[in-house]
């Protein structure tokens, strides 16, 4: 696969204007991407849960120019407020995936988003976000051209929504997916997310994540600025190389059910990911206090209670907790009991693994 092949050939059909909408979830990764080259390339392979009930929502309107626009025409409105401030991003997506999408100056979009979760909570709305834009403008794409088959929909959905975010190529389908080029796993590719070939035990099928909102303010340092200073990092060559074994280890880990090793990678690839935050120039933090004492938490739980909770974080100070859907009356417990003290405000999310983006 390379880029060539998502470059479309001259469309059949004509469409003045219509509307499409998708539903595409969050997810959570547990080999991380951390360190990207250029063209939204990852520096490793990742893996991730996709999550069902953080979801983001869009409605694309769009309605043919009588002539087309020498820059992007779109309006962009969050939860009913129309949203400026996310202009510049979404015109980089546009400028990005232009190539592949040459319908995008012909039209002007009316791109109305809404998310499950809440506005400020911490929770990256990228991934959800760029892969529902990605899947309504598939749509169109598809209108143009119907003869389109449903394999090649979802490649180059994934394909676009790696150009806008680079997670946001695991979140078309789920329930497990991997982004990145890896020796063992055949057909993956650096340009989208393939769903998890192998087998998958039981006990992963509905694996819960309970997301503890640790801290819902604005991050110090975007995820972009973070994969930037994986160049030059003194720990990028190892780094990468860990995140191709550990995928390895996931194959055993998947097909036997071993939830002992799961959570030791899980947990490893977290502080991983922190700890390259930790020793770039600048070096930056992102955990805070409270996510540390979560941590101790979960570690003294595990233990006393012999239950199968484990951590992971992404580039933020939430914590998700990860554990299989048996124990959960117990981890509920555990999370009223101990953890909710350190939740701003007491706020925390429930979700398990998901099957996907959805048409609206
Ligand atoms: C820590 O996908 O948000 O969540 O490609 O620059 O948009 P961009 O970055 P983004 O990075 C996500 C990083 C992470 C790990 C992961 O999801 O794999």
């Amino acid at each position: 696969m390379t880029e060539q092949d998502f470059i479309p050939k001259p469309y059949t059909n004509e469409i003045s204007n219509g509307k499409t909408s998708w539903k595409s979830p969050s997810n959570i990764a547990l080999v991380k991407y951390w360190g990207k080259k250029d063209g939204q390339i990852p520096a490793n392979p990742s893996i991730s849960f996709t999550l069902d009930n953080c979801t983001t929502t869009t409605n694309l309107k769009f309605t043919k120019l009588v002539k087309s626009v020498e820059d992007y025409s779109f309006d962009i409105w969050l939860e009913g407020k129309l949203k400026i401030d996310f202009k510049p991003k979404i015109a980089t997506f546009f400028k990005r995936i232009e190539n592949y999408l040459p319908f995008l100056k012909e039209y002007h979009f009316t791109i109305e988003t809404s998310n499950s979760f809440p506005h400020s909570s911490g929770i990256a709305s990228s991934a959800s976000g760029m892969s529902a834009l990605a899947l309504c403008l598939m749509d169109i794409e598809r209108l143009l051209n119907p003869s389109m088959i449903d394999d090649y929909f979802i490649q180059k959905a994934s394909f676009l929504a790696r150009l806008g975010s680079g997670s946001a190529a695991r979140s078309i389908e789920g329930p497990i997916v991997q982004w990145g080029m890896h020796k063992d796993t055949e057909g993956s590719s650096d340009l989208i997310g393939i769903k998890y070939p192998f087998n998958v035990h039981e006990v992963f099928k509905n694996y819960c994540d309970t997301i503890l909102l640790v801290d819902k303010g604005q991050k110090q340092v975007s995820s972009t600025v973070g994969h930037d200073l994986m160049h030059n990092h003194p720990f990028a060559k190892q780094r990468f190389s860990q995140a191709h074994k550990n995928l390895s280890k996931f194959k055993n880990i998947f097909a036997e059910g071993n939830l002992k090793e799961f959570i030791k990678i899980v947990e490893s690839e977290a502080l991983t990911l922190h700890a390259m935050m930790m020793t770039s120039h600048p070096y930056f933090m992102l955990m805070k206090p409270n996510t540390l004492e979560i941590i101790n938490k979960i570690w003294a739980f595990r233990v006393q209670s012999k239950t199968h909770v484990c951590f992971t974080l992404d580039a933020g100070a939430n914590v998700h907790l990860l554990y299989p859907e048996s124990e959960k009356s117990i981890i509920d417990q555990f999370i009223k009991n101990e953890l909710v003290a350190y939740c701003e405000n007491g706020q925390y999310i429930c979700d398990q693994i998901g099957f996907g983006a959805k048409k609206a």
